[in-house]
């Protein structure tokens, strides 16, 4: 076996010039504003009349009241201060204060803007670094394959009190599961059993290749039997499984988008073609929420340890695939300083573990 020691605070800082999930489309109503710190920065969020949505720093530049607690009219902010005015693109369009004949140039006032986008019932939303905020993205956004028009049909957002790393690291920790995620509609006991998985690289980050679920649950006879999964992962936080069962195809999104250095947005998702299941909501959300409960119990277990700062370690195989995280993690901040391009770390590779 071999070990590697982790330390834990190594890059405690967030991913640059990709994209990261922000809120839920339906969050964003046509003529609304809504606040949300991301990666640490206040970000201002709107929906014009027409639909579309844009991003701006939370912060006016002429005396840095937020820009979210003045008046979104459908097409400029009023900055609640002093009524200077913005439109979508960040652009200062009137100063009030200002007498007809004194000529300023309103172009020098601008606000950070920031590239969004709107896909599949989510708003995605580019973090560059500061200084070229206004790069067009070449960046793809994750999206669920087979569902390219649909929007989600049930979706969850919770908050862990951690660094980014350790909500991603839960998502694709295999040996947690059976101690943590213990559940009589899922596994009830910690038997543990022979795991061979063949992962290959994919667009920044790896997928566990497509193979039959020998263990079938409860929650996938419902689904239709005889299930078959893959497990991609790619940067920043972007999780997606794919089941197909014998007569129906469930995806599942989790994403994860840190607010701070010290908060965590987890948010899944279920994309499926099973037509009714909104109306099962109400009953899959609980479900659906005990199994993150479990995940979030963990990691505020393990904030009491990190607060002493101690090494971590990653075995294999069981945590190959955290180690994997780290290392595309590592390649792809050092693509975008050096602007270089991005070479994916993982090869293909079959991993055991027991779980
Ligand atoms: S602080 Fe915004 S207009 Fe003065
Ligand atoms: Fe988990």
């Amino acid at each position: 076996m071999t070990e590697q020691k982790q330390p834990q605070n190594q890059n405690q800082n967030f991913l640059r010039d990709i994209w990261y999930y922000a809120i839920p489309g339906d969050q964003l109503k046509p003529g609304k504003m809504f606040a949300k710190q991301l990666l640490g920065e206040p970000i201002v969020f709107g929906r014009t009349d027409g639909g579309e949505v844009f991003a701006l720093r939370d912060i006016c530049p002429h005396r840095a009241v937020p820009l979210s607690c003045g008046q979104f009219n459908g097409t400029e902010i009023e900055c609640a201060y002093h009524g200077w005015r913005f439109d979508q693109a960040g652009q200062c369009k009137l100063i009030p204060a200002l007498n007809q004949d004194q000529d300023v140039d309103l172009k020098k006032f601008q606000v950070r803007r920031y590239p969004v986008r709107e896909v599949q019932g989510n708003i995605w939303i580019y973090m560059s670094d500061q200084e070229r905020s206004d790069t067009e993205p070449n960046h793809p956004i994750p999206m669920v394959a087979g569902f390219e028009d649909q929007n989600y049909q049930v979706r969850l957002t919770m908050k862990f009190d951690c660094f980014i790393d350790h909500a991603v690291i839960g998502l694709m920790d295999p040996s947690h599961v059976p101690f943590v995620h213990r559940a009589w509609w899922w596994r009830t006991d910690a038997i543990l059993t022979d795991e061979i998985k063949a992962f290959d690289p994919s667009p920044y980050g790896f997928t566990m290749r497509r193979h039959r679920l020998e263990r079938e649950t409860f929650f996938y006879r419902l689904l239709g039997g005889n299930p078959e999964v893959e497990i991609a992962f790619q940067l920043p936080g972007v999780r997606i499984e794919q089941i197909t069962t014998n007569t129906n195809r469930v995806a599942n999104m989790t994403v994860i988008t840190p607010i701070s250095d010290t908060e965590t947005e987890v948010t899944t998702m279920f994309y499926t073609t099973i037509g009714l299941l909104k109306l099962f909501r109400p009953i899959l959300l609980p479900f659906v929420r005990t199994f993150l409960d479990q995940d979030r119990d963990m990691v505020v277990k393990q904030q009491i340890g990190l607060k002493y700062n101690p090494p971590l370690m990653l075995i294999r195989d069981a945590d190959t695939q955290a180690k994997w995280y780290y290392q595309l993690r590592s390649a792809f901040a050092k693509s975008t300083s050096e602007n270089c391009e991005f070479i994916n770390p993982v090869k293909s590779q079959v991993l055991r573990w027991r779980s």
